[in-house]
C-alpha cells in the first residue's frame, strides 16, 4: 500500500471510530428515576388530545407537578398511518391539532411530553412500529418536541434486541433533542446486563395488573400483581445493575386503580424503594384524596429521588414479613417493613440483633455502636434505635422509616 493510501485509510478509520464513539445516549436525563404519568393502565388504546391536555392540567392542579412528576406519556395507539415518504402521522381523529401543538401545551404547563413506539413492524396494539424507520421517527419526535420515548418489543421475531435498541438510541442522539429512552422488552433478554449505556431505564418484568398477588392471563402471557412483580426477578439481584442514569423499571403504577388503600401505599413505597421510575397510571382528573396523598407523599418520593441512587435490598425475607433496606445519601437509611399476608402482623425489630451489611455499597450499620433516630414516613411517628421497634402492620400494608445517624 502506498503512503497516500495508508494515510487515507488511517484517516477514514479514525473518522469512523469517532463517528461510532459519538453516538450515545443523552446524559443527565435520569440522574434520579423518571417521574410522570402514562395513559396505558387506565385508558388502554383510548387516547386523545383533550384527555392528554386535561391530564396535564390535573398534574398541576393536584400538586403532582410540585411533588416532582414531570412527564405526561402517551402510550400505544396515538398513531395514524405513515405518509407517502414514510413519515409517521398522528391519528387525525384523536389528535386533530397534531403532536407539536400538544407538546407546546404540555410544555407551557412546565411539564414534558412522552410518546410510545416499538422496535418491530407493529406495536403491541397493532399500530405502525419503528422498524426500518428509526432515524426518520426519531427526527419526527424531535420536531414535535417530544421528551421521552417508551420503546416496546412486540412483533420483533428474529430481531437482535441489543442492535434494535442501540439503533433507536443512536437515532435519537442524531436527531439532537434530548429524549429520555425507556426500554420496554419486559426483561426477556436480560436488559440489565447490556442496556446501561443504551437506555435510561429498562422494564424488568412483564405488565403490571392492579391487584395484590394475582396473575391475569391473556393467553400466551400474564399480567402480574404487585407481589408477583416484586418476586419474579428476586434471585437475580437486579439492584447491582441500577444507578444514576440507568434504572430497573418495575412498570407503571396502579395506585388509585382499584386496590385497597394499604395495597396502594405498599405498592408506592416499594416502587420508591426500588428506584423504579414513578409513573402514575390512574386518572389524575378524578382521583380520590386518599390516592392523591399517596402519590404526593414527598418523604416517600425523596427515597426514590435520593442522590445516592441505590436500589433497596431485601434484607429479611421471612414468610409474610419482608424488610427492605435502602442506603441513602449522607449516612441515612430507609427501612421498609412489609406485611404480605392477610392478617395483622405483630413483629418486634431488635436493632442490634439485626446487623446491617450491604455488599454492593460496602455500607454497614452496627446498632450497638451507632444510634439512629427514625421517622415514620406515613404517620410522622418518631423514635430511635435504642429501643426495640414494636410493629403491628395491617394486612398488605407497610411501615416505612427514615433513619438518621445521631452525631
Ligand atoms: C406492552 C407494554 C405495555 C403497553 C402495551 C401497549 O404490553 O408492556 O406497558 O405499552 O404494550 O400496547
Amino acid at each position: 500500500m502506498n503512503r497516500f493510501l495508508s494515510k487515507s485509510l488511517c484517516i477514514f478509520l479514525a473518522l469512523s471510530v469517532s463517528a461510532l464513539a459519538s453516538a450515545q445516549k443523552f446524559d443527565g436525563l435520569a440522574d434520579t428515576p423518571a417521574m410522570g404519568w402514562n395513559s396505558w393502565n387506565t385508558f388502554d388504546c383510548d387516547v386523545d388530545e383533550t384527555m392528554i391536555r386535561e391530564m396535564a392540567d390535573a398534574m398541576v392542579e393536584t400538586g403532582m407537578r410540585d411533588a416532582g412528576y414531570t412527564y405526561i406519556n402517551i402510550d400505544d395507539c396515538w398513531h395514524g398511518e405513515r405518509d407517502a415518504a414514510g413519515k409517521i402521522q398522528v391519528s387525525k381523529a384523536h389528535f386533530p391539532s397534531g403532536m407539536k401543538a400538544l407538546a407546546d401545551y404540555v410544555h407551557s404547563k412546565g411539564l414534558k411530553l412522552g410518546i410510545y413506539s416499538d422496535a418491530g413492524n407493529t406495536t403491541c396494539a397493532g399500530r405502525p412500529g419503528s422498524r426500518g424507520h428509526e432515524y426518520q421517527d426519531a427526527q419526527t419526535y424531535a420536531e414535535w418536541g417530544i421528551d421521552y420515548l417508551k420503546y416496546d418489543w412486540c412483533d420483533t421475531e428474529n430481531i437482535n434486541p441489543i442492535g434494535a435498541y442501540t439503533t433507536m438510541r443512536d437515532a435519537l442522539y442524531k436527531a439532537g433533542r434530548p429524549i429520555l429512552f425507556s426500554i420496554c422488552e419486559w426483561g426477556d433478554n436480560q436488559p440489565w446486563a447490556w442496556a446501561k449505556d443504551i437506555g435510561h431505564s429498562w422494564r424488568a418484568t412483564g405488565d403490571i395488573y392492579p391487584c395484590w398477588d394475582c396473575a391475569y392471563g391473556w393467553g400466551s402471557w400474564q399480567s402480574l400483581g404487585v407481589l408477583k412483580i416484586l418476586d419474579i426477578r428476586k434471585d437475580l439481584r437486579l439492584r447491582q445493575y441500577a444507578g444514576p442514569g440507568h434504572w430497573n423499571d418495575y412498570d407503571m403504577m396502579e395506585v388509585g386503580n382499584g386496590m385497597s388503600e394499604a395495597e396502594d401505599r405498599s405498592h408506592f413505597s416499594l416502587w420508591a424503594m426500588l428506584n423504579s421510575p414513578l409513573i402514575a397510571g390512574n386518572d389524575l382528573r378524578n382521583m380520590s384524596e386518599t390516592t392523591r396523598k399517596i402519590l404526593t407523599n414527598k418523604d416517600i418520593i425523596a427515597l426514590n429521588q435520593d442522590p445516592a441512587g441505590v436500589e433497596a435490598m431485601r434484607y429479611i425475607d421471612a414468610g409474610d414479613l419482608n424488610v427492605f433496606l435502602k442506603p441513602l445519601a449522607n449516612g441515612e437509611w430507609a427501612f421498609l417493613f412489609l406485611n404480605r399476608g392477610d392478617e395483622v402482623l405483630n413483629y418486634t425489630h431488635d436493632w442490634p440483633f439485626n446487623l446491617v451489611k450491604d455488599d454492593l455499597t460496602g455500607r454497614s450499620i452496627d446498632f450497638n455502636r451507632e444510634i439512629f433516630t427514625w421517622r415514620d414516613l406515613w404517620t410522622g411517628d418518631k423514635g430511635d434505635t435504642k429501643r426495640n421497634l414494636k410493629l403491628a402492620i395491617p394486612p398488605h400494608d407497610v411501615v416505612v422509616l427514615r433513619l438518621t445517624p445521631v452525631k
